[in-house]
């Protein structure tokens, strides 16, 4: 990967950029101006949820952002609350985005319900067909869920959006999804924040004349993670974009792997129904 606008080629064909903008807890208030930051700095992948209560305010940023529409790649998910009414839940992520299509739709967590899980997914199947959604991805899923889901269906997710970061790299998870096509998206791909509690981080980034951030943005470069990192803050949106000037060495690599701990804060992919969140529909 040299560029920011490398992408990588997904198994139904559409291709995603490996570097993308995360769009968790940025207010209405604030989204435009933090998007036409992240489309000035060359972002074209934008990572969006009905949980992170924006999309409203994402799809007016992203008309306005001055990119046309086909260069954005487009995701947003259905939170697992909503799995019981699925078509309302996709129709209020159409509605709100109002960006004629998503490029990827995902199941944001797998629920412990796996009837509800698949009538879930049914749905968005339905919706491809539509071309309302252009593929279907899911979220937070083990290998088990997959293999499962793949089984019932047929049709294998082009994304599986995943906790990422150097304390929990998931090495086995992404080796099943590399063979099954799956490409991984890297959530939390700085340690959701806790940036300052690593210090080899920064060590390393002072070494080859980067920030903590990049340097650990380019560690998931080098093991072909996408990523989604957030920020609303200017200076660290561009700054998160170069990365694409350095590499890091195999003996360094080695030593930030060595930092896995386990440390995470995801829920668990097999508890966790979302029961913290519903949608208000207007409809
Ligand atoms: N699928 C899921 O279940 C799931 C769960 C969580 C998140 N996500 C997605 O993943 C995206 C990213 O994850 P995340 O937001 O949780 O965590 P993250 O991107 O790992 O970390 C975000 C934090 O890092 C800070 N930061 C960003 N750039 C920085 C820099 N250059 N230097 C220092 N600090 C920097 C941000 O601060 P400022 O904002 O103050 O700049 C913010 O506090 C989300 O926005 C969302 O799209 C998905």
């Amino acid at each position: 990967m040299r560029t920011l606008n490398d992408a990588f080629l997904l198994n139904n064909g559409m291709k995603i950029p490996q570097l993308g903008f995360g769009c968790f807890q940025i207010e209405d208030n604030e989204i435009d101006q933090v998007i036409r930051w992240a489309a000035d700095a060359g972002y074209r992948y934008y990572d969006a949820a009905t949980r992170y209560e924006n999309e409203k305010g994402v799809g007016r940023a992203l008309r306005n952002c001055g990119v046309p529409r086909e260069e954005i790649f487009l995701i947003s998910k259905i939170w697992p609350s909503c799995y019981d009414e699925p078509e309302k839940a996709i129709e209020y992520s159409l509605r709100e985005l109002n960006l004629e299509y998503i490029d990827s739709y995902f199941l944001h967590w797998p629920s412990s319900s796996e009837d509800r899980r698949y009538k879930a997914w049914e749905t968005l199947l339905k919706y491809q067909e539509r071309g309302l959604i252009k593929s279907v991805g899911v979220s937070n899923f083990t290998e088990e869920q997959l293999d499962k889901l793949i089984a019932k269906f047929g049709v294998t997710p082009v994304l599986n959006q995943v906790e990422i970061h150097p304390w929990y790299p998931q090495h086995e998870l992404k080796k099943y999804c590399d063979e099954k096509n799956i490409k991984v998206i890297a959530w939390g791909p700085l340690f959701r924040g806790f940036l300052k509690e690593v210090p080899l981080m920064a060590e390393l980034g002072e070494k080859y004349g980067k920030s903590a951030a990049q340097l650990t943005l380019r560690w998931h470069l080098q093991q072909d993670n996408i990523i989604i990192p957030k920020s609303n803050i200017k200076e660290q949106i561009e700054e998160n974009t170069r990365i694409y000037d350095f590499n890091i060495t195999d003996e360094d690599m080695k030593r930030i792997d060595a930092i896995e701990s386990g440390r995470h804060f995801g829920s668990d992919p097999n508890t966790n129904d979302g029961e913290n969140f519903t949608i208000q529909y207007n409809c």
